[in-house]
């Protein structure tokens, strides 16, 4: 069983949502943490809550992860404060909603710079240190859109099965050398996942960040491979795809998505970043 008490957690995308969360259920186990996103001061008031609640060292480190740039700042910051860290949580990640070839590129092309680019900079550059160490962890946050292709969500789900794949991977490359890798597949979560569209998820489906934090966490230090932190339903819209041909899952996500009105999402207000 995987203890967090005194260990040190980085987390990416801590400024809001799921990232958020982690970082609050990590310190209330009482692992020390390094926070990271765009939005340091963001990062900074979540950093004074955490220190005035709990005996924990917390560090904030404003990066962007869409640039290859950012991942090796952080690394270099880490090495430069002296701070080796025993958990990553590759939290940060963003998607487009809505038909492909009519949505803006940038956003879908950055969704690909954070979510495929940035968690695997991250890996190998924060992971590095764990295998030389032999002691270590990294979380790697997917989504249940990782096992089968999303039409209205197609390159986002795209990102995340490769989140998938590339976790299993690894976890099966490293075993044995101490370092232990999981990837998480939370289902529709409570967080601005969707801010500055018009698509919305339905209130009553889905589940709390802190809920979704707590039980991967769990799942981590059970020495999991795999966490499906959602409700029950959410790991079973995972199965479909084992059972039936791919062409025949993929057209019913598209009616799901077109139910929930993805088909004709729009931006609205200004997109992040
Ligand atoms: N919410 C869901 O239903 C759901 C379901 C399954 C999986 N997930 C996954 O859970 C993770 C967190 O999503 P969320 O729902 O919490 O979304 P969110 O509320 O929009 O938070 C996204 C986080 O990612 C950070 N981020 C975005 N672009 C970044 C960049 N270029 N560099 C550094 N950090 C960046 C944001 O910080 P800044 O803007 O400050 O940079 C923010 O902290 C994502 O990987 C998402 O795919 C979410």
């Amino acid at each position: 069983m995987h203890r967090y008490r005194g260990t040190t957690a980085l987390v990416t995308g801590a400024s809001k949502g799921l990232g958020r969360a982690y970082a609050q259920e990590l310190a209330r186990r009482g692992a020390h943490l390094v926070l990271v996103a765009r939005s340091a001061p963001a990062l900074e008031r979540l950093a004074s809550e955490i220190r005035a609640e709990h005996h924990v060292d917390t560090r904030v480190i404003g990066a962007d992860l869409s640039d290859p740039a950012g991942p090796t700042a952080v690394a270099e910051e880490l090495h430069r404060q002296g701070v080796a860290v025993d958990l990553l949580v590759n939290n940060a990640g963003l998607g487009s909603v809505g038909p492909f070839f009519t949505r803006p590129l940038a956003q879908q092309v950055r969704s690909v710079d954070v979510n495929v680019n940035g968690l695997m900079l991250m890996t190998r550059l924060i992971g590095a240190g764990m295998l030389e160490r032999g002691s270590g962890g990294i979380i790697n946050v997917a989504s249940t859109a990782a096992f089968q292709p999303m039409p209205y969500q197609a390159s986002y789900a795209a990102t995340k099965a490769f989140v998938l794949s590339f976790s299993e991977a690894l976890t099966a490359e490293l075993r044995g050398t101490g370092v232990h890798v999981m990837a998480a597949h939370p289902g529709a979560t409570d967080t601005g996942f969707f801010d500055h569209t018009t698509a919305v998820m339905d209130a009553k489906r889905t589940d709390s960040p802190t809920r979704v934090a707590a039980k991967t966490l769990d799942d981590f230090a059970r020495g999991r491979t795999a966490s499906y932190p959602g409700r029950p339903l959410f790991r079973a819209s995972t199965w479909p795809v084992r059972f039936l041909p791919r062409t025949t899952v993929t057209r019913m996500t598209a009616g799901l998505n077109r139910h929930m009105g993805f088909h004709e999402a729009q931006d609205v207000g200004t997109p992040a970043g």
